[in-house]
């Protein structure tokens, strides 16, 4: 396995931690890898081929053969463009779903760890620094209150003209969250030796500066 330092920024959805991923990444130089986007994708390929969300072994064999392709902002599945496809609420839903499945959990395993290449990564999920990368040199937490997070995702859909209903996202936010916390494998939680960030009274650049300055300090730069 490469040796490339990896810097792993793991929490719920909408946290935010998407966007302080890519953010660190840029500043460093760094690649980046959006797990949750796998996930995603393996979702839209079971939607697409009819394959029903709680057929492990179907789902599982789509996830080893995904076509997946990232390039720059855009996420590519075969020769079809789904970035604005895999963020549709219902493709989130499937992902939370397919997420909870061992055998797709373990069809990704290798892909992402190939993420990691010079000059180094930075990793952005659920268990990026629990099992991904366990020996990850810098780890962090990115977490806000269901209720923070639920309003930056309403903020999101509403400026993308879409509709959307406050209670019903803190509903749902509570809900994935639950799912995501309880399963069985690679539950969501914070690795022991992660840096606790909670941003719900916090801006996305001073997030970016925090992390930037735990990795300064881990990797004794
Ligand atoms: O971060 P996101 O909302 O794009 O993730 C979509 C789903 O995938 C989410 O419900 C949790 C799951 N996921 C996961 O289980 N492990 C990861 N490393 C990333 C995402």
């Amino acid at each position: 396995m490469s040796d490339s330092p990896v810097i792993t920024i793991d929490g719920p959805s909408a946290s935010g931690k998407g966007t302080v991923a890519a953010r660190v990444a840029r500043a460093l130089g760094f690649h980046f890898l959006d797990s949750g986007a796998l996930y995603r994708l393996t979702a839209l390929a079971a939607l697409k081929a009819g394959v029903a969300l709680d057929d492990e072994a179907g789902v599982a064999k789509l996830a080893a053969a995904l076509p997946a392709r990232f390039d720059g902002g855009a996420v590519w599945l075969g020769d079809e463009n789904v970035t604005d496809a895999i963020r549709a609420e219902a493709v989130g839903e499937g992902a939370s779903k397919v997420a909870a499945l061992p055998a797709v959990r373990a069809a990704l395993l290798e892909r992402q760890r190939a993420y990691r290449q010079a000059p180094g990564l930075v990793a952005d999920g659920r268990d990026m620094g629990t099992v991904i990368f366990p020996d990850a040199v810098a780890k962090v937490y990115l977490t806000a209150s269901a209720e923070a997070r639920a309003e930056r995702r309403y903020k999101q859909l509403i400026e993308k003209g879409n509709s959307a209903s406050l209670p019903a996202l803190v509903a749902d936010m509570q809900a994935r969250d639950a799912r995501d916390a309880t399963r069985a494998v690679a539950p969501l939680k914070p690795a022991p030796d992660a840096l606790l960030l909670d941003t719900t009274h916090m801006d996305i650049e001073s997030a970016v500066q925090a992390v930037l300055a735990h990795y300064r300090r881990k990797s004794g730069m």
